[in-house]
């Protein structure tokens, strides 16, 4: 039973953009039934973020105001430090290093760092008794590191798939919704603030690569490893598509999906199409989604918003609350010091079917030469559409194939665009048949 008599919990706040704000405004609204649910406050006592003056919406006048957030982390009078900067380097890493070198835990939401650094971040931690906890740093207010973490802890999880990036379901489903093209449609979410002025970081895959990431680490208890994510961004799925998509009985996701195979654990961020009456199908906007097989719950489906001030202030302080009820979790889910290093599974080993589209010439031979570049690596088609007639000039075609290996799908699609009757380098989606 908690104890009304503890101190309370102090922190820190490094950053108080976006997150770090709702941070601070969620403690004030709900600072009676936290203490109530953890028996103890939670008492800011500092805070840092580059300029002072900045109206936040929230009231510092009691808190000590640290201009290096590094410094902060040293010098405050605090058990943890929450770190709200973000960036996989400089001051976010610093902050967190010398939190954890003078002996205050931390929550963070930072997915970035932790792609990267995870592991190490864990050991240092771990080595020293301190709490590093990140539930806000993967799909926002979604619970899922808690759920993957503690809520399936007695199963072994073969595979996580989710939309782990808003921006990029919000493009998507628009672009479905509206038959606009993608550039359209990214400078209405840029004008929404759903995207980011440089957008890259979301729409180029890295984003959901690296909760991605920190999601395989703790589903299957190895070591975050960034590097080994294929990432294939949004930029080459075009309005059409959404329409051969729809006629083939498929949605477009942007999908993160980490999987244990035979030959490795496979983690990749692309593209996909799913049928529309998988879960995820259907899961539009801004919100997110994880699915996990696990061996003795089965599979579990996890919705929310993956962004925003008030979600993920909720996953900050979900953490906050752990650490000042005394509860602490190894980071990853299995001691850092036991993570079990996992072979990486290539991309070229991906075995399922494909989606492939085509800008041909209308003339006689050049569908038999496509089939013949297929059957050549052992590639089947299973539908082939073709819209209209148009002779000697460009039409669209489309095929899908049966379950093949990326590695014979890329011979016979980089056989395929070498032809002069192919007008446009091939599109190509992956079929995920979840
Ligand atoms: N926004 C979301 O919905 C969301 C969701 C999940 C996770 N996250 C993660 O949460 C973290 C924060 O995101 P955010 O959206 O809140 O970012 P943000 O709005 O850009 O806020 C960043 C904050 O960090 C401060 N800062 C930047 N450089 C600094 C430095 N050198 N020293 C001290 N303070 C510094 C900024 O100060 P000034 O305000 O003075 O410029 C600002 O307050 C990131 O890791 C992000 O990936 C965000």
């Amino acid at each position: 039973m908690p104890n009304a008599q503890q101190a309370p919990l102090k922190i820190a706040v490094a950053g108080l953009g976006t997150v770090g704000a709702g941070v601070l405004k969620l403690l004030d609204a709900q600072a009676s039934l936290i203490e109530q649910r953890c028996g103890r406050r939670i008492e800011v006592v500092a805070v840092s973020a580059r300029s002072k003056g900045k109206d936040r919406g929230v009231d510092l006048s009691r808190v000590q105001w640290f201009d290096d957030p590094v410094a902060m982390a040293a010098q405050a009078g605090a058990d943890l430090v929450v770190e709200l900067i973000g960036g996989s380097e400089g001051p976010a890493r610093d902050t967190v290093a010398t939190a954890l070198e003078t002996g205050k835990h931390v929550v963070t939401a930072n997915k970035a760092l932790l792609a990267v650094h995870g592991t190490e971040i864990a050991q240092k931690a771990e080595s020293r008794g301190l709490t590093v906890a990140f539930e806000a740093a993967v799909a926002g207010g979604i619970p899922i590191i808690k759920g993957l973490r503690e809520g399936l802890a007695a199963n072994s999880v073969s595979e996580i798939h989710g939309i782990l990036n808003g921006t990029c379901n919000y493009i998507l489903t628009e672009m479905r919704t509206t038959g606009r093209d993608f550039a359209d449609v990214l400078a209405d979410a840029q004008a929404l603030g759903y995207a980011e002025a440089d957008p890259s970081f979301d729409i180029d895959g890295v984003d959901a690569a690296h909760k991605l990431a920190i999601l395989a680490s703790v589903a299957f208890g190895t070591p975050v490893d960034f590097s080994a994510v294929y990432i294939e961004g949004i930029r080459q799925v075009s309005a059409v598509d959404f329409d051969y998509a729809d006629q083939l009985g498929f949605r477009i996701k942007l999908l993160g999906i980490a999987r244990r195979t035979d030959k490795g654990v496979e983690q990749r961020v692309h593209p996909c199409m799913v049928p529309k009456n998988a879960p995820i199908a259907s899961v539009d906007g801004v919100f997110n989604a994880v699915v996990a097989q696990a061996d003795f719950a089965d599979r579990v489906l996890f919705v929310g918003r993956g962004a925003g001030a008030g979600p993920t202030a909720s996953a900050v302080v979900a953490d906050l609350i752990d650490i000042a009820r005394g509860r602490s979790t190894p980071t990853f889910g299995v001691p850092a010091d036991r993570l079990g290093a996992a072979t990486p599974s290539p991309m070229e080993s991906r075995r399922g079917s494909y989606y492939v589209r085509l800008m041909v010439v209308d003339r006689p031979g050049v569908i038999a030469d496509i089939a013949a570049a297929m059957r050549d690596q052992n590639v089947s088609m299973e539908q082939f559409l073709q819209r209209g007639r148009s002779p000697d000039e460009g039409v669209p075609v489309v095929l899908t194939t049966h379950d093949t290996d990326e590695a014979a799908m890329q011979r016979a699609l980089a056989t395929i665009a070498a032809s002069d009757n192919v007008l446009e380098p091939p599109r190509m989606i992956r079929i995920e048949q979840f």
